[in-house]
């Protein structure tokens, strides 16, 4: 069973050897089964300090711990990074040891775990939210005092002039509406992240006159759990805008929706004991690779008539409810994937 998942798994005892360790994990550390049972963990990787630190602190505290990104040098010298979970456990003749999670993160562009860029782009929101704040409250004075002026003006041709400032007021004021994302509270209320997809597949649909293919692939056994069914709605809305936007057409446009459930999964810096994970996954021609690193920031945007908010408001909706949203793309296959608790909540 430990065979087919896709996470690496590595069993040690209370002297730290390796007891089993999972198809997955001899891929990630580059060695086999039988090459690697009753060896130290510290004979696995070449500069073990950091690792062995890992294990000996679980070992000897008792307690889970979870650390993301690190790197370990591999036998044949090659580094990867992993996030890593390790679990104490005692059998039923009370031997202890230790299970260790291993996930490759190299190939993930995890921006939106990266807690570093989280907070830069946290900061430039709340900037541009302010910024948006001081448009927004001397353009109602322009819109009126244009309003007032065209009821004064003595020539009806005169009034095209006015008229142009009140559309373009109108039109700023959207983008001001837009930058300054939904603000308000989150409105929790149980529901079904099934409910969520279907509602946009249907809005997608009708958008395109059922043109676009969207092949859904659902975890039916997933429970309901707290969260703000209109942000949600909105937040996957966006994303599958952009897939469409990006096909040549709406007919070419292949899109797979994926729900999972995923254990012991840690967002941020939290371990979270069941996690709700959404695949959203299109078949274009991927994110320009200028692009890559900073889709997620507001105002960064690939499109002539794009205002490159999208992806900025979905990332801040799944941060309150305290999941993550993350993105991996190539021409051909781009995919959003976000992460939303299911144990607890943060609103
Ligand atoms: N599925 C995708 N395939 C290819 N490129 C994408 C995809 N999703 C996003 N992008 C790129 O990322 C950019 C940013 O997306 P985002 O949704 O934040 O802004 P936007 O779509 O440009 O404007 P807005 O959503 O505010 O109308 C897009 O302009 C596009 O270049
Ligand atoms: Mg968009």
């Amino acid at each position: 069973m430990l065979d087919s998942i896709s996470t690496g798994v590595l069993a040690l005892d209370g002297d730290l050897r390796v007891i089993a360790l999972n198809a997955a994990g001899q891929a990630l550390l580059e060695t086999s089964e039988a090459r690697c049972l009753g060896l130290h963990a510290a004979k696995l990787v070449l500069h073990p300090a950091e690792w062995l630190e890992h294990l000996t602190h679980v070992l000897n505290s008792g307690n889970p711990h979870a650390s993301r990104g690190i790197s370990l040098v591999l036998l044949s010298g090659q580094e990867i990074h992993v996030d890593v979970i390790i679990t104490p456990y005692a059998d039923s003749d009370s031997e202890s040891g230790l299970l260790v999670e291993l996930m490759a993160i190299d190939r993930l562009l995890r921006i939106s775990r990266d807690e570093n860029l989280l907070h830069a782009q946290e900061t430039s929101r709340a900037l541009i939210r302010g910024l948006a704040h001081e448009i927004k409250n001397p353009l109602g004075g322009v819109r009126g005092a244009a309003q007032l002026l065209a009821r004064e003006l003595p020539n009806e041709e005169l009034t095209e002039y006015t008229r142009i400032i009140i559309r373009e007021a109108d039109r700023l004021r959207d983008l001001v509406d837009r930058l300054l994302g939904p603000n308000r509270q989150l409105e929790l209320q149980p529901l079904n992240i099934h409910e969520i997809l279907e509602h946009v597949r249907n809005l997608i649909c009708a958008e395109t006159d059922n043109r676009v293919t969207i092949i859904r692939d659902y975890d039916p056994s997933l429970p309901d759990f707290p969260g703000d069914r209109a942000q949600l709605i909105q937040a996957v809305l966006n994303i599958m805008r952009n897939a469409l936007q990006a096909a040549a057409s709406p007919k070419e446009c292949e899109i797979i929706l994926r729900s999972r459930s995923q254990r012991q999964f840690t967002v941020g810096t939290q371990l979270h004991r069941l996690v709700c994970r959404v695949d959203i996954i299109d078949n274009g021609p991927g994110i320009p690779p200028e692009l890559q690193s900073s889709v997620f920031a507001p105002m960064v945007t690939g499109r002539a008539d794009g205002t490159g908010l999208g992806l900025s408001i979905a990332q801040s909706i799944i941060h309150h409810h305290g999941g993550a949203l993350e993105c991996d793309s190539c021409p051909g296959e781009t995919r959003f994937t976000f992460y939303l608790p299911m144990d607890n909540h943060h609103a």
